[in-house]
């Protein structure tokens, strides 16, 4: 079985790599490492660096074939794709429908394909299901969408098989310590706080703590990189076993407050956070949580890793935090 990995240099990219690799598989990694690094690979995968909008993209591999193509690389940054659209177009859209066109050359039969809870907008319902109405408010999660749809018309036509793993909020580092460098162009709260708990950033703007929640901060659902990981290797399993085709979401279906996160990232690192509160951001649900049924289920998928301490303690050591100072000496 020989897997294809775009974006598999970079952050969710990476952990899902090592998962693999751990399990045997034979892997090419194409990325253009414009936000991964190729030092968070293992050594036994190959590496090929070029774009996945390169129209001559078949012609990288040698003539290689790929029973399966997970689909990692995107750009990520909402609010970059509200003010530069036209990127996110020809990364996203156009990355994939280049991909598409080249299934038959690459050989591929299944996809697995990043997708996100930015499908949804802004949820009526807090425990978001897979059956809630796709309604995205930025053009990144339209961008998702509208792949999601090509890979319907494309299973429909042509066979190929697909599963869109529509991610919560991707948090920690692999558990093994095997991740060498950090996340680049971080927006998700966990990693601004780090950034801010190391003087990256000044301080850390908290928008809103006067929702209807019970500290008045938003509630959001994190979920470990490496849960993430074994969901691909679990949905790639399905799309082979079943022949069908998957759209689930990936959360722990529990959610944490923005206090809660700072409170835990202090208590955990000893250090008092610089926080500033400020007006409630446009588009922001008071609580977002994933209803994640259907992947338990169709899959078997059980996050392992994604209670908040482990996310957090898992963050430390690449942002060069250590915990609290003992006082008393010996344990
Ligand atoms: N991080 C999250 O919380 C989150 C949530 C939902 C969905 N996603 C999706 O998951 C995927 C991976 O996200 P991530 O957090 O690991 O981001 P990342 O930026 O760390 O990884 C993206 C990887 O793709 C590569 N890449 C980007 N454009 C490329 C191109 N044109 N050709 C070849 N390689 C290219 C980058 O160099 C990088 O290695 C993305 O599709 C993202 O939209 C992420």
């Amino acid at each position: 079985m020989k897997i294809l990995i775009t974006g598999g240099a970079g952050y969710i990219g990476s952990h899902t790599v090592y998962f693999l690799s751990d399990k045997g598989y034979d892997i090419t990694v194409l990325d253009n490492l414009s936000s991964g690094d190729v030092n968070n690979l293992p050594k036994s995968v190959r590496f090929v660096q070029g774009d996945v909008t390169d129209p001559n993209i078949a012609s990288l591999f040698n003539g290689e074939k790929y029973d399966v193509l997970i689909h990692f690389a995107a750009k990520k940054d909402v609010g970059e794709s509200m003010t530069n659209p036209g990127l996110y177009a020809k990364e996203n859209i156009g990355g994939m429908m280049n991909l598409l066109y080249n299934v038959d050359s690459l050989g591929i039969k299944f996809i697995v394909f990043s997708s996100t809870a930015a499908v949804y907008g802004v949820p009526d319902k807090i425990t978001v299901t897979e059956e809630c109405e796709t309604n995205p408010l930025n053009y990144y999660g339209f961008s998702k969408l509208e792949i999601e749809r090509n890979l319907e018309w494309f299973s429909n036509l042509k066979g190929v098989r697909y599963a869109a793993l529509r991610y919560f909020n991707a948090a920690g580092y692999d558990v093994q310590g095997r991740i060498k460098t950090k996340e680049k162009g971080v927006t998700n709260l966990l990693p601004v706080v780090m950034e801010t708990l190391t003087g990256i950033r000044e301080k850390l703007l908290v928008f809103g703590n006067d929702y209807d929640t019970p500290d008045g901060s938003c509630i959001r659902d994190y979920i470990h990189v490496n849960d993430l990981a074994s969901a691909h290797f679990l949905a790639m399993q399905y799309l082979i076993s079943e022949g069908k085709d998957l759209t689930v979401n990936l959360g722990t279906g529990k959610g944490h407050s923005v206090f809660e996160v700072i409170n835990t990232v202090e208590k955990l690192s000893g250090k008092k956070l610089n926080c500033e509160i400020t007006n409630r951001r446009e588009g922001d649900a008071a609580v977002v949580i994933a209803g994640a049924d259907k992947a338990y289920s169709l899959l078997g998928w059980h996050p392992e890793h994604s209670d908040l301490e482990t996310i957090v303690k898992t963050m430390m050591p690449l942002y060069g935090i250590s915990g609290p100072a003992r006082v008393g000496g010996e344990e």
